[in-house]
């Protein structure tokens, strides 16, 4: 990696890459990725800790590792949710640092989807009406919305759910309602925090599995924080996190 560089409009210190480091099948790559978090005067602390990955163009990886490693961290930074304090993240081989507002969000609305452990449904809107509503932002034509919410709704299984309030739904209904909504922009890459953290095993391991089929036939990329290790194995790729460190990965027969 080069010199860093300050980016003038965001503040930002932003890392320069050469481009033979960055690799054309990667859909996902961060270099020496850092996050210090200053709490009070002297007192630091490191989330990320030079965390370097590369995630291929439609592969399935789970992130494991105990609370308070730096998992939700490295989410927020791919997701462009919160700014590194150094290194870079590549999204298809465009260092985000480098996008502009409307580009960051652009790819928060169209190119990345995000599954959060509390499902974050609106608790006024309908199944339906939460599953539109990222479309609606991202200022879709009228018939290809109703055409993909009624697709992925039937997809998760849900369909004849569409008119329930979050509150008229089961844990394992709303995360399916969460888990359409994150998907109907057919975005590229989706990004799940404990996507089953607040469902049973059994329904847990049936909700990932449903991820897994959707990863193998729209060819999604995925990343996937869990803590249960029988979810993580239904990844392809297992990243263990210790002190906002990688410290193994491992693969699976996936
Ligand atoms: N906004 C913040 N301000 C200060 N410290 C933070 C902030 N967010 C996270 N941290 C700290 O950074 C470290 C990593 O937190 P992070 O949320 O990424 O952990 P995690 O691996 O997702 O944990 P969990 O499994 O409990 O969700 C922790 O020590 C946490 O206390
Ligand atoms: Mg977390």
């Amino acid at each position: 990696m080069r010199k860093a560089k300050k980016s003038e409009e965001q503040g930002l210190i932003s890392q320069e890459v050469k481009d033979s480091e960055l690799d054309p099948n990667a859909m996902i790559q961060t270099f020496d990725l850092t996050k210090i978090y200053n709490i009070t005067e002297g007192i630091e602390i490191r989330a990320l800790n030079g965390v370097s990955i590369d995630i291929k163009k439609g592969e399935f990886v789970s992130v494991m590792g105990p609370s308070g490693s730096g998992k939700t961290t490295l989410l927020n930074m791919i997701g462009a949710l919160d700014n590194p304090t150094s290194g870079a993240v590549y999204i298809n081989r465009t260092n985000i640092a480098h996008m502009d507002d409307t580009q960051r969000t652009n790819l928060r609305l169209k190119q990345i989807g995000f599954i959060f452990q509390f499902y974050n449904l609106v608790p006024v809107l309908s199944a339906y009406e939460n599953v539109e509503l990222p479309m609606v932002f991202a200022g879709r034509p009228k018939e290809e919305i109703e055409r993909n919410v009624t697709k992925f709704l039937n997809l998760v299984g849900i369909i004849e759910k569409k008119d329930h309030l979050p509150s008229e739904l089961s844990s394992g209904e709303q995360q399916r309602v969460a888990i359409a909504r994150a998907l109907c922009n057919e975005p590229s890459i989706l990004i799940a925090d404990e996507p089953t953290g607040e469902l049973d095993t059994k329904m847990g391991m049936e909700i990932v599995k449903l991820l897994r089929e959707l990863n193998l036939e729209l060819n999604q990329t995925i990343l996937m924080v869990t803590h249960d290790p029988m979810v993580g194995t239904l990844a392809e790729r297992i990243l263990k996190m210790r002190d906002g460190k990688i410290i193994a990965t491992e693969t699976t027969k996936n």
